[in-house]
């Protein structure tokens, strides 16, 4: 599996093939996870107006597929590894209050509890200029990005 950066002549065949929902979002970019030419998941980083203030990964997806290979945790490490190009030293995110799978993995790759309290999201929300209804409630996490070597949590 390769990770980098979704290029601009890619778009319209990840496009047809992923879920990329935060697609267009100012501030934002895309990696993506290619297996044997074909995109099998991606992550979108916010790097400005972000919750807590510093860099955050968002929309992390694996076709399922694929998953339980380690391909979200690459993704991931290549999202630590552009925010620390750009002199950033912690990487935030939101998870589902209800996604095990999801906070196992977070858990693993060291991201914490940020400490704030959980968002309730209520309400339609707008994706690429689609309507979702959401109820949901969103923990926040964040990951101290070590110069290298990984660092104790905060
Ligand atoms: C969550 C998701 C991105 C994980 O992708 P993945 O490529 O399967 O993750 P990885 O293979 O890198 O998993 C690494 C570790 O995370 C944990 N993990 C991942 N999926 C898990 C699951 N379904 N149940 C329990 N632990 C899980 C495990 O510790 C796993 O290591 P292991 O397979 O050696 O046990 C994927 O399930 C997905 O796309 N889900 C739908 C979208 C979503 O919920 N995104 C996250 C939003 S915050």
């Amino acid at each position: 599996v390769i990770v980098r950066p979704l290029a601009d002549d890619e778009l319209a065949f990840v496009d047809a093939r992923l879920p990329l929902s935060r697609l267009g979002n100012e501030g934002g970019q895309y990696v993506v996870a290619w297996l044997d030419r074909q995109p099998v998941g991606h992550a979108h980083i916010a790097w400005r107006q972000t919750r807590l203030g510093v860099p955050e990964v968002q929309d992390v997806f694996v076709a399922e597929a694929h998953r339980r290979r380690g391909i979200a945790t690459q993704l991931v490490e290549v999202v630590e590894t552009l925010v620390r190009e750009r002199g950033g030293d912690a990487l935030s995110l939101s998870v589902g209050i209800g996604n095990y799978a999801a906070q196992a993995l977070w858990d693993r790759l060291g991201f914490v509890d940020a400490g704030i309290e959980p968002e309730r999201i209520l309400g339609t929300i707008t994706l690429r200029d689609e309507p979702f209804e959401v109820d949901d409630t969103l923990v926040y996490l964040v990951k101290r990005l070590g110069p290298s070597a990984p660092e104790p949590p905060l």
